[in-house]
């Protein structure tokens, strides 16, 4: 019946286990969770832009939104010390026993009540035009994440777990489109520092040298913490693709699980798992509560500042009551987009990697796939050749090694083998799963690398 070289042994005596597989999987396939890599990739950005400009009217318009919104942030303290000056004024000219006129107070109420309705607004229509766009690149990078998918050749599915391919398909989509929206809030908080620091400077430039004395430190700070949160949140990564990964194993190797009595053994290992991502969950959110306090304290400081040396000049009556209100306003709003941008730095590398992950499994080649010039593989007769072919999944490990065989149309042919012997590998190679690495195979004297997959397909049955 077999004629030629017969069967590889293959993997010492062939058993397929799963685990094994599992293991070279992981060793060949793509990369692991939890690493982090640089904060800004070209080529993913350019990559996503692509994604971005069907939608370029409603990024736009984020961008616009977003920038009148950080404005009216801004602008607010400033009106808050337009309306101190009038009340100021006011009560003055009362004083002077003169007729006080309270138009100006009211023309500011207005303009703060302007000031709040536009950012109400503008806040809306930014989030709202924000999120359309970051859920159409999540919509097309999932389609064409399955579309491709589904043509990737068997050989890639040996190569990488379910699990880890779910995993790009829900977790990496996720974190890529969190990145627009991490682009465009980043972007507001630079200008909304920006504009306080301006605003600081108009209002006083030697009180506005002294509030940013603090800056330095928070920056130090907000480095060493950085340093110490990158390693953190790389762990909580780590530990959760170890437990999904533990998860996936037992999910699909359930029936062996149960006939082996694995159920406690397992048990007792998964809350291993659990309970080290516990624990890196636990350490990242002591780390993140401890930037929120050291933020505060510094805010604390810097409002002190401003009431010591401004108070001391509005006693001398060299500076405005309002213009030490609204230093206190803005050195509020000042460190919060500090904070969140030294947050933000993280997800931004996060981004970056799922990127590089993403975009890496969408140029994956297919393997497998119709010449140029293929033809239809005309209705079949059943004429089969096998013409010393050879095949290896993993390289060095030849499976197939060189058989020659020819059946007649009509004729039917029984493979009987051990374990592992190669039954099911000759079968998926007349199916075209895989490509012989040497030899040919001949349906009808078409060799099956000449005609459509298609063609192929609606034709052989596996
Ligand atoms: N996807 C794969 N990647 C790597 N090696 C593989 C793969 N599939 C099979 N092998 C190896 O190729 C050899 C042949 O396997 P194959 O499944 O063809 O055997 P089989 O004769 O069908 O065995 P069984 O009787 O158990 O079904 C085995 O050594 C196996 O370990
Ligand atoms: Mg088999």
């Amino acid at each position: 019946m077999m004629h030629g070289g017969g069967f590889g042994g293959g993997m010492g005596g062939g058993s397929m286990g799963g685990g094994g597989m599992g293991r070279m999987g992981r060793r060949l396939g793509m990369d692991d969770e939890g690493e982090l890599g640089s904060v800004y990739n070209h080529r993913v950005v350019t990559r996503l832009l692509s994604y971005v400009l069907p939608h370029k009217g409603l990024a736009i318009m984020s961008l616009l939104t977003m920038l009148v919104t950080t404005f009216t942030i801004v602008a607010q303290p400033w009106i808050i010390k337009l309306a101190i000056d009038e009340l100021v004024d006011t009560g003055e000219q009362v004083n002077a026993g003169e007729q006080a006129t309270v138009g100006a107070l009211a023309f500011v109420m207005v303009l703060f009540a302007v000031n709040m309705g536009v950012r109400f607004v503008s806040n809306y229509m930014y989030q709202v035009s924000l999120a359309r766009v970051s859920q159409g690149v999540l919509y097309s990078l999932r389609t064409r994440i399955f579309g491709h998918l589904q043509r990737l050749s068997p050989s890639f599915y040996d190569r990488n777990e379910v699990g880890r391919i779910m995993s790009r398909g829900q977790n990496d989509v996720n974190q890529l489109q969190e990145f627009l929206n991490l682009v465009v809030s980043s972007l507001a908080d630079v200008l909304s520092l920006g504009g306080i620091v301006i605003a600081l400077f108009l209002l006083d430039v030697q009180l506005a040298l002294i509030t940013l004395t603090v800056i330095p430190v928070l920056i130090g700070i907000m480095l060493i913490w950085q340093k110490i949160a990158w390693g953190t949140f790389m762990r909580v990564r780590q530990a959760i693709s170890v437990v999904n990964a533990n998860l996936q194993e037992n999910i699909s190797g359930i029936r062996v699980v149960q006939s082996l009595n694995r159920e406690e053994t397992n048990m007792e290992r998964f809350d291993e798992v659990n309970n080290g991502h516990l624990e890196a969950n636990l350490h990242a959110s002591r780390l993140s509560a401890a930037l929120m306090p050291t933020v505060e304290i510094l805010t604390a400081i810097a409002i002190g500042l401003v009431v010591i040396f401004g108070g001391r000049q509005a006693i001398n009556g060299t500076m405005e009551v309002s213009v030490i209100v609204a230093f206190v306003l803005y050195v509020q709003r000042f460190f919060d987009p500090i904070r969140n941008l030294t947050m933000q730095y993280t997800q931004f590398q996060r981004a970056m990697t799922s990127g590089v992950r993403i975009f890496g499994l969408l140029d994956t080649p297919v393997e497998v796939k119709d010449k140029e010039d293929a033809v239809d593989l005309p209705p079949v007769k059943g004429a089969i050749t096998l013409e010393g072919i050879r095949f290896h999944y993993v390289p060095e490990i030849e499976v197939v090694k060189g058989i020659d065989l020819t059946i007649q149309p009509g004729e039917t042919v029984a493979f009987v083998g051990q374990t592992g012997a190669g039954k099911t590998t000759l079968v998926a190679l007349l199916n075209r799963f895989y490509d012989v690495t040497e030899g040919r195979i001949t349906i009808d004297g078409y060799d099956i690398r000449d005609v459509t997959q298609d063609s192929l397909a609606r034709q052989t049955a596996m």
